[in-house]
């Protein structure tokens, strides 16, 4: 018999749906991957930000992954006034995200200055909204954005003590320093892909498209951090994959949109990186407690058991090449318990 590992079913606390008839595939997948809840971003195309398109979008994901739960975010603009913001919460919202403009894929409409925003955060800091941010600086030297985002980090914690924030898909060692000295309120989401890769494979020798992704992957030693911070069993790090699903002729292309499709493979690449570092004790506080916990929410019923079988990674989805496309990994999804 194959060795297996049974946890609690897991969450995956930011993931991309896109829009359309494609966002159900898309939810559908992360619901055969096993996820129980996952925290859906905002940035369609029309965007989320407002109560009517939120429950829309939960109505449309839902309906395609029944037994998947859509925890919903809702994009920042600096003009969403404290009612708009009281009937997004009202219909469910938890969290709001903030990009800034021109860091990533649609962002055009993006927040330009923090500043700008002060007051959508002071209301969502009394509303007990969780405040997700891309922390990346749109000025800065594509390598240092997040580095120079951080700055804003500690004044929004100076400027709202009671604010959850949520620094996410962390991607360097300075990144991992500002949440640990920004307190319990503050945490951030690590990626599989960022945990696993550096630039170098991206673009150390060939171009490999499917490795292109905000934040750009970094130097090995930010890398070696971020496994620490991953590893480490501090409940300000857990799981949020960002798999950001771009269809084949839009990666495979000149001005190659960013975003990793690792829905299908995220577990099983964890699965893989945790076994190699000895910690396969410390996955599932990383994958099924942590995020529930920063996010007020109970545990998932239910388990979910690999077996330590080879499975091959498609080599397309719905269009999409996913992130270690062809490969065969380590572990497989053997099944799922009491959900
Ligand atoms: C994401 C997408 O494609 O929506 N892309 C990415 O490179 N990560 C947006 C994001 O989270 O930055
Ligand atoms: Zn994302």
């Amino acid at each position: 018999m194959p060795p297996t590992l049974t946890f609690g079913r897991p969450d995956d606390f930011h993931v991309h749906f896109r829009q359309g008839e494609v966002a159900g595939h898309f939810a559908r997948d992360a619901q055969d991957a096993g996820f129980a809840r996952v925290l859906v971003m905002p940035n369609t195309l029309p965007p989320i930000d407002s109560a009517p398109a939120l429950t829309e979008y939960r109505r449309q994901i839902e309906a395609a992954a029944p037994g998947l739960r859509a925890l919903m975010t809702f994009k920042i603009r600096p003009g969403l006034d404290r009612q708009t913001l009281a009937d997004l919460r009202s219909a469910g919202a938890v969290a709001g995200k903030l990009y800034p403009e021109g860091v990533t894929t649609h962002s055009e409409d993006g927040v330009r200055r923090l500043e700008d925003a002060w007051p959508v955060f002071a209301a969502m800091e009394d509303l007990d909204l969780v405040l997700c941010l891309h922390g990346e600086h749109p000025d800065a030297f594509s390598l240092d954005r997040e580095a120079a985002f951080l700055g804003g980090l500690s004044s929004l914690r100076a400027a709202f003590p009671r604010l959850r924030m949520v620094l996410e898909h962390v991607s360097t060692a300075a990144g991992v320093d500002a949440v640990l000295s920004s307190g319990p309120l503050t945490a951030a989401t690590l990626t599989a892909h960022h945990l696993l890769f550096t630039l170098d494979d991206m673009v150390g020798g060939k171009l490999d498209p499917h490795l292109f992704c905000k934040p750009l992957l970094k130097r090995p030693e930010d890398r070696t951090r971020l496994v620490e911070a991953a590893l480490s069993g501090n409940p300000q790090f857990f799981f949020g994959s960002d798999s950001a699903p771009h269809s084949r002729e839009h990666k495979e292309a000149a001005l190659c949109s960013a975003g990793c499709y690792t829905m299908p493979v995220s577990l099983g690449l964890l699965l893989e990186l945790f076994e190699s570092r000895g910690a396969l004790d410390r996955l599932e506080a990383f994958v099924s407690r942590f995020g529930a916990q920063f996010y007020g929410l109970e545990p998932n019923p239910g388990t979910l058991t690999f077996e330590k079988l080879p499975w091959k990674v498609p080599s397309l989805v719905h269009g999409v090449v996913p992130l270690k496309a062809g490969t065969t990994l380590s572990w497989s999804l053997k099944s799922l318990q009491g959900a």
